[in-house]
């Protein structure tokens, strides 16, 4: 006889209320909403849902931690202090936290590990370092004055966080802010709402003061918009698409000013020369579009290879793309899991569509895989001109467009025709093709023979639609501070 195992729960779930000034408490109102597992679409629990009077309450509690000081005039060391022991905190915490972001996202744990936990910690230790190392000068002025700047930090800070890399986007935001001595209050994205709040009892743990941090899991037009409209609220830092971009941005004019940093959509040029290291390109290509689902800002999703090489180019990587290894996310060996929800995944599948109906050449997958799940296999298709639907926008999945051009100067002003400027890619062995891209693609991250290289010192964000502002960094303290200047008669 069989009996019966109960299997290993896949992670374990953290607190699931509102974190306000050190407090897990119910929403104003007591709604809660579901969040789903991506790979089963199943349930896994339910969470308290902010809405404005949440946004309120947060942000008093935030106002009062700016105001009492306690964590801005801190000692710059000892904000740095708490900062190294939240990393030491995640690090310690490192396997729960990847599982815990996989059962929510849906992403490889090989890639919550290694990729996402990894450069979280990084993060969170790199501006803990900056804590006590930002400082102002002096200033020689015409006149018996002594003149000096301070870099002050901006007071309250709303950030609103997508669902693409959960973890990572709360590191890239807290991180910069607190080193800086503001005090936030951050909305994560409605899809993967409890790695943030398992960080949130870490944050306690860590012995940060109340108000210092607030987290809200809630939805976009309401506790989003309350972020974004709110008069109390001194910067407010987005990652989105670049549709609601437009939306904070507006939110902000309409109301007190507060400033704005978004970090949006693309659609990155990829480029191979027909010189280059045709296995690295073809591998790189490969990861630079489906790495994490396809669901990535960055992502190589126009892939223009030179004439000479394009149909053994595309032979490699319709090849590559049906060996990737597609399945239950907390595999060892899989390399691709779920879309992250079913709106997602609709979308994505529409995609798919119109490449068809638009006439480019689908050479694998297009098909949803299995019956439960958002899972999709990885796409391909060739023959795809610049007007289509799928060379213009962002499809955010595993979907792969391969575009043929000619030379240079050609591909330079083809990849540069979007209203997008995030990133992009070069793969080649000439250095003067290396600089001529390097200089001419408008966008904030240029990769050459490698993609989605990302360290906590290199600066990132878009030039035209992508954005407004940088983060990581030296840059990304610039978007965290006020400079003032202080003029005194000698
Ligand atoms: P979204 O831009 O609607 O959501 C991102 C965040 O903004 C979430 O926290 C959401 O709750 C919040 N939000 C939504 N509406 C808002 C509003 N009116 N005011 C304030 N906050 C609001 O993106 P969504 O719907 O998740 O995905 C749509 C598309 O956006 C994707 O298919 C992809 O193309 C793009 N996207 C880009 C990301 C990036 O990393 N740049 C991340 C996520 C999505
Ligand atoms: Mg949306």
């Amino acid at each position: 006889m069989v009996t019966a195992i109960r299997p290993e729960p896949k992670a374990k779930l953290g607190p699931t209320q509102l974190l306000i000034n050190n407090q897990w408490v119910e929403s104003v109102s007591g709604k809660r909403f579901e969040t789903i597992n991506p790979a089963t679409g199943e349930v896994i629990c339910d969470v308290a849902e902010a809405d404005a009077a949440d946004v309120d309450r947060a942000v008093q509690a935030a106002r009062q931690a700016f105001i009492r000081g306690e964590w801005a005039q801190l000692s710059p060391t000892h904000r740095g202090e708490l900062l190294y022991k939240l990393a030491d905190l995640i690090e310690a915490n490192k396997e729960e936290l990847a599982r815990l972001e996989t059962l929510d996202n849906g992403k490889p744990l090989n890639d919550s590990l290694n990729a996402d936990l990894s450069l979280v910690i990084a993060c969170y230790r790199y501006y803990a370092g900056w804590a006590d190392k930002v400082q102002g000068k002096t200033i020689p002025i015409n006149g018996p004055y002594f003149c000096y700047t301070r870099h002050e930090p901006v007071g309250v800070v709303g950030q609103i966080i997508p669902w693409n890399f959960p973890l990572l986007m709360q590191a890239w935001k807290l991180a910069p802010a607190l080193a800086m001595g503001n005090t936030v209050v951050m909305k994560t994205a409605e899809q993967t709402p409890l790695s943030a709040l398992r960080v949130g009892e870490l944050i306690l743990e860590a012995g940060f003061p109340p108000g210092v941090v607030n987290l809200l899991s809630g939805y976009g037009p309401t506790a989003g918009q309350a972020i974004a409209r709110h008069h109390d609220i001194d910067k407010v830092a987005f990652t989105g698409s670049t549709e609601v971009g437009h939306l904070i941005m507006e939110a902000a004019a309409q109301t007190n000013l507060k400033r704005v940093t978004l970090e949006l959509g693309g659609k990155s040029p990829n480029i191979v020369f027909a010189d280059a290291n045709f296995d690295q390109a073809i591998e790189g290509a490969h990861f630079s579009l489906f790495f994490n689902q396809g669901q990535c800002c960055c992502a190589g999703s126009r892939l223009f290879v030179e004439e000479k090489c394009y149909d053994e180019f595309v032979a490699k990587s319709v090849e590559r793309a049906r060996s990737r290894r597609v399945g239950d996310p907390f595999e060892s060996n899989t390399e691709q899991g779920p879309q992250v929800d079913q709106e997602q995944f609709n979308k994505v599948m529409s995609y798919i569509e119109s490449g068809q109906l638009e006439g480019a050449q689908m050479l694998c997958g297009g098909s949803r895989l299995g019956d439960r799940g958002y899972f999709i296999e990885p796409t391909v298709f060739a023959d795809v001109s610049d007007g289509m639907k799928i060379a213009q926008e962002e499809i955010f999945g595993p979907v792969m467009s391969i575009i043929k051009f000619k030379d240079l100067d050609e591909v330079i002003e083809r990849a540069n025709n979007t209203m997008y400027g995030l990133a992009a890619g070069v793969w080649t062995q000439d250095i003067t093709k290396v600089h001529a891209i390097a200089n001419g693609v408008r966008a904030g991250t240029v990769w050459v023979n490698c993609y989605d290289v990302f360290d906590a010192a290199a600066p990132f964000g878009g030039f035209k639609q992508s954005g407004i502002g940088r983060e990581l960094g030296e840059y990304g303290l610039q978007q965290y501070t006020e400079t003032k200047t202080v003029t005194i008669k000698l």
